[in-house]
């Protein structure tokens, strides 16, 4: 888990998905688009922040990172359109206002706000996502037979893990400081957390869950949302990096990480 590969991949998504990707379970079926409908517009921006912090950055070892870790984020970005435009052939006209929003927000930051807010959004963004991945994810992944979107999920997530110290080494070398990281970095969380329950919302109400104990059909291959961790394991992890003592570069990646992030790298049609 020490290079960060980049992977183009070769997943193709039906002309049209049930947007209930987890059997019965709306809430949380509704929750993963949301979080996929965000990336296009993050990550793009992510990566604006990163070119407009290249110049200051005198170490080639963080440089090298920091170009990595853009390339991994715009296939990500371009991937999980891909399979938006899928969801959104499934309804949910609303979501055009909300993604509108969205993407204003960020064009927003990357024209007004310093590059010392910026690095801090996106280190805020890395290290809340990484440890929630971490505790999706170890210590094998999400299993066998997974449906194309759940292999695409667990791709993006193999390579945030990969990429996990570049934001936090850029911020580190370009500005620094702890406490303005602290604070950016919970704005952020709450900034791009309350989007996805918004979205999430506006979903459930278009297609909200039907009444009883009545199941949906499910013809997507995933029955179960992955599972999650304990609430204490996820309260332990995630206030780690809210300490001074925090960096991603202590925290370690189950071996079984590394076994998917070969298994992506022979699946893809090219890798850098
Ligand atoms: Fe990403
Ligand atoms: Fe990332």
């Amino acid at each position: 888990m020490d290079t960060i590969t980049v992977r183009k991949m070769p997943f193709e998504f039906p002309d049209e998905i049930d947007p209930v990707i987890f059997e019965g379970n709306h809430k949380q079926s509704f929750g993963f688009i949301a979080g996929s409908l965000l990336l296009p517009h993050l990550e793009p921006y992510l990566i604006r922040s990163m070119k407009a912090a290249e110049e200051h950055v005198t170490d080639p070892k963080i440089l090298d990172g920091l170009k990595r870790f853009a390339a991994q984020e715009g296939q990500h970005y371009r991937m999980h359109m891909k399979f938006n435009a899928t969801v959104r052939r499934s309804g949910f006209p609303g979501l055009d206002a909300l993604e509108k929003e969205l993407s204003d927000d960020y064009h927003r930051f990357s024209e007004t706000k310093s590059l010392r807010f910026n690095l801090a959004y996106a280190e805020g963004f890395e290290a809340l996502t990484m440890n929630a991945i971490k505790q999706m994810m170890e210590p094998d992944g999400f299993g066998e037979d997974l449906p194309v979107f759940m292999q695409m999920i667990e791709w993006h997530f193999v390579e945030e893990l990969e990429h996990r110290t570049v934001a936090f080494d850029v911020y580190d070398h370009v500005c620094g400081g702890y406490f303005y990281r602290l604070f950016v970095g919970i704005w952020a969380q709450w900034h791009f957390t309350r989007w996805i329950r918004r979205a999430t919302a506006y979903m459930l109400k278009m297609n909200p869950p039907p009444k009883g104990n009545a199941k949906t059909a499910v013809e997507n291959g995933m029955t179960q949302p992955p599972a999650r961790a304990s609430i204490r394991d996820q309260i332990s992890a995630v206030w780690r990096i809210y300490l001074p003592s925090y960096t991603p570069h202590s925290v370690t990646i189950a071996p079984g990480i590394d076994r998917l992030a070969r298994k992506y790298t022979a699946m893809a049609i090219k890798t850098s």
